[in-house]
Parts: C-alpha cells; sequence; structure tokens
C-alpha cells in the first residue's frame, strides 16, 4: 500500500484536505474574469488549491493555462513556455492553432510539440532571437484574450511565485503585460507567490506597473477541524487507529503548517506500518526521528548562516517571534546594532528561513526552529 501522506509536491483529488471557502472563492471569481493575487507564506498550499481550482475549472469549458515562474530561467524562455501552455489549453485542430500562430505571431517560428499523451502545442522556436520574440511581446501577452474570442471560450491563466518576473529585464515586462491584460474582459488571471513582501510591493506600490491591478486574497493555514478530520479520515481508510488528541498533538507541534502535518504523518504511517496502530506517546519519538534525520541538512544550512544570523534565529526560538528586537532582547542575545540586525533579517527572510508578518518574523520551517531549539 502506497503511503497516502504526502508532501513535497501539490496535493490533488483526495490527497487535498479541501479548502471548501477559498476554493469555492477562486472559482467564482475566476469564472468572473477577475484579477487575483493569492498570497501566502512557503508550501501553505497555494499551488496545491491551484491545481484543483484549475481540475473545476476545466469541468466548466474554461481553458486554463498554469505557469510556474520558477521554471523559466529568462524571459525568453518564459515566452517560449507561455505561448506553448497558451495552445495546449485549447483543445483544437492542430492545423487551425498552427495557422492562427502564424497569423497572430508572423515573422516568429513556430516549435511544435507532441506530448506522450498526444496533445500537441505550439511554442515559440527557442532558435527565434530574443530581439524578434520581444518586438511581439504585446501580442503574445494578447493571445489568451484572442483564442478566448475566437473559441467564445473563458481563459485563465495563472502565473505561480509570480515574484520572479521581477528578476527579468525590470520593469519593461510588467509594463508591457499591464498594457495588455488590463483591457482583456474573457481572461482572468491569478498571480500567486510566497514571497510576500515583493509581491505587495507589486500590487501596492504606486510606481509599479501592476499597482491595483487585482485584488489581494491571502491564505491562511487550513483550518484546525477540517485538517484533523482529513487526517483522520487518511489514517482510517488505510486501516489505522489513531485518536484525534494524537493528531492534534502533531498540529500542535507542526503549528498547523500544512507541509509538516503531511511530513509527519508520512514518518508516522510508515513507522507504524506493521500494528497500524499510533498512539499519543508514539508522537514525540517520531518528532525526534525526523529532527535527527534532518540534521545534515539543518547543519548545513547553520553553517552557512552568519554569526549574527545564528543569535537571531537563537532569539526567535527562545523570545519568541515578536519584539526580538528590544534593548533587553538584543542584550540578552547578544545581537548587533539595529542597521546590522534588519540586514540579517532580511538575508534570513532572502534564503526563506525566516518569513514576516508585520513585525513577527515566523520559521518557514517549524522543524529547523525545533531543530535550533534542541540542538543548538
Ligand atoms: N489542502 C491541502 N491538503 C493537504 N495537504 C496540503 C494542502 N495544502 C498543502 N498541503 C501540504 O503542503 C505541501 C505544500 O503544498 P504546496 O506545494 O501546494 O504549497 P505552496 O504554498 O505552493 O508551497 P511553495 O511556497 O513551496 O510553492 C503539500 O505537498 C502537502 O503536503
Ligand atoms: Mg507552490
Amino acid at each position: 500500500m502506497k503511503n497516502p501522506f504526502r508532501y513535497g509536491e501539490a496535493v490533488l483529488g483526495e490527497n487535498f484536505a479541501d479548502r471548501k471557502e477559498e476554493l469555492n472563492e477562486l472559482v467564482r471569481d475566476l469564472s468572473d474574469c477577475e484579477r487575483i493575487f493569492l498570497i501566502s507564506p512557503r508550501r501553505y498550499g497555494k499551488t496545491s488549491l491551484i491545481m484543483n481550482v484549475l481540475e473545476v475549472l476545466k469541468l466548466k469549458g474554461i481553458c486554463t493555462v498554469y505557469i510556474d515562474l520558477y521554471k523559466a530561467t529568462s524571459l525568453h524562455k518564459l515566452l517560449e513556455i507561455y505561448v506553448r501552455e497558451i495552445t495546449r489549453a485549447v483543445e483544437t485542430k492542430f492545423e487551425r492553432m498552427l495557422d492562427f500562430f502564424k497569423k497572430t505571431l508572423p515573422g516568429l517560428r513556430p516549435k511544435v510539440t507532441v506530448d506522450p499523451d498526444g496533445t500537441t502545442s505550439i511554442g515559440i522556436e527557442y532558435a527565434n532571437s530574443k530581439e524578434d520574440t520581444f518586438r511581439f511581446l504585446d501580442k503574445i501577452f494578447d493571445l489568451p484574450q484572442k483564442l478566448a474570442v475566437e473559441k467564445k471560450r473563458n481563459f485563465v491563466v495563472v502565473f505561480d511565485e509570480f515574484q520572479e518576473i521581477r528578476e527579468f529585464n525590470g520593469e519593461a515586462i510588467e509594463k508591457a503585460m499591464r498594457a495588455s491584460i488590463q483591457h482583456q474582459d474573457k481572461v482572468a488571471y491569478l498571480f500567486a507567490g510566497s514571497k510576500r513582501h515583493l509581491l505587495y510591493d507589486m500590487v501596492a506600490n504606486r510606481s509599479r506597473a501592476f499597482y491595483m491591478m487585482g485584488r489581494v486574497m491571502t491564505l491562511e493555514k487550513i483550518q484546525r477541524t477540517e485538517f484533523i478530520e482529513f487526517l483522520f479520515d487518511t489514517f482510517q481508510n488505510t486501516g489505522f487507529s489513531i485518536e484525534q488528541n494524537s493528531i492534534e498533538h502533531v498540529l500542535n507541534l507542526v503549528e498547523d503548517f500544512p507541509y509538516n502535518a503531511q511530513f509527519f504523518c508520512h514518518k508516522l504511517w510508515d513507522n507504524f506500518y506493521d500494528t497500524k496502530e499510533i498512539n499519543l506517546q508514539d508522537i514525540e519519538p517520531t518528532l525526534d526521528q525526523i529532527l535527527t534525520e534532518n540534521t545534515p541538512i539543518y547543519l548545513s544550512i547553520w553553517d552557512g548562516l552568519s554569526l549574527l544570523q545564528r543569535r537571531l534565529l537563537e532569539a526567535i526560538v527562545h523570545a519568541g517571534s515578536k519584539d526580538i528586537l528590544t534593548n533587553k532582547s538584543i542584550k540578552k542575545y547578544d545581537l548587533g546594532n539595529i542597521s546590522a540586525n534588519q540586514t540579517a533579517l532580511k538575508s534570513l527572510m532572502e534564503k526563506q528561513i525566516l518569513d514576516r508578518e508585520n513585525d513577527v518574523f515566523c520559521f518557514t520551517d517549524v522543524f529547523f526552529k525545533e531543530w535550533i531549539r534542541r540542538k543548538i
């Protein structure tokens, strides 16, 4: 039997603890061609939610396009992926699509791809020079609207990890995108990401191209009652006996982080596969095991940090994430001056070790936090 607790990948169908409200809200608003920024800390379940939303939208006959910006290492590559995914979303005769491509993007050489499942898509041939491709920037971003009108089917386009667009030639690409998409009435856009300060800056800063381009939806952790029920059912459905309070204990330890909860339950499921019985006293040893197994990774992260960064992490672990920069804790934990501390915290956020909500700093990986508490 396969371990039903999945982590490190988007979870779909029965592996997805249904976030009913968020799912319904997104399906409704994306069907209405809204533009939405979906923001949350890392590993809260954005991509999983998006994938489940897209499944529902597809059933409603909407053409859906999902682009992960982490997969695009340059703007040229992004455009190549973008065109390919848009043509893939429309189930239409290949020749017609080729005609459409030639008409809409004259002068760009198409590249035809056939997937193992037989789906054909047309991208931009990478051999086209960057200059040629960039000349068509506005036409490329117009593609979904044009196809939507022609096919009489709305589009939903998702850009996951959208903040990464800032890595490509600065504002020019954002401006070109804005110019195209602001007039589109048959296409909904979902911009998702976890680097919250960057994304908020993109939507809330007047001087940026995406200022007020859509509403912001923040994804919270999965509601506890819903999550307990999901985890409990998943154990039960695979023949395990476990009390709800044991699951609650797991969620307390992982502070309700969806990724860590699934990781923990995955371990429990493996450890007790023979007896299929898990008791409250089995939880702590499993946490010890996880921390021990993760030690090489955590040590290498720890080794890569400056002394000040380490002290700041210790301060957050022991003093709590609020008010760590008061005079008292600066003294107690031997922290630096204000600007040195701020630089170090910024770097810890860039490394995605810490996340920040207003003035509260939290660990993106609660196991790492626990590891520091116990081992350092
Ligand atoms: N609704 C859910 N039901 C069950 N598990 C979930 C759910 N959402 C997230 N998870 C767990 O969290 C993990 C991370 O989810 P996902 O990749 O969707 O998050 P993310 O916010 O996109 O993360 P990242 O910031 O790394 O892109 C999943 O592999 C799964 O273990
Ligand atoms: Mg994701």
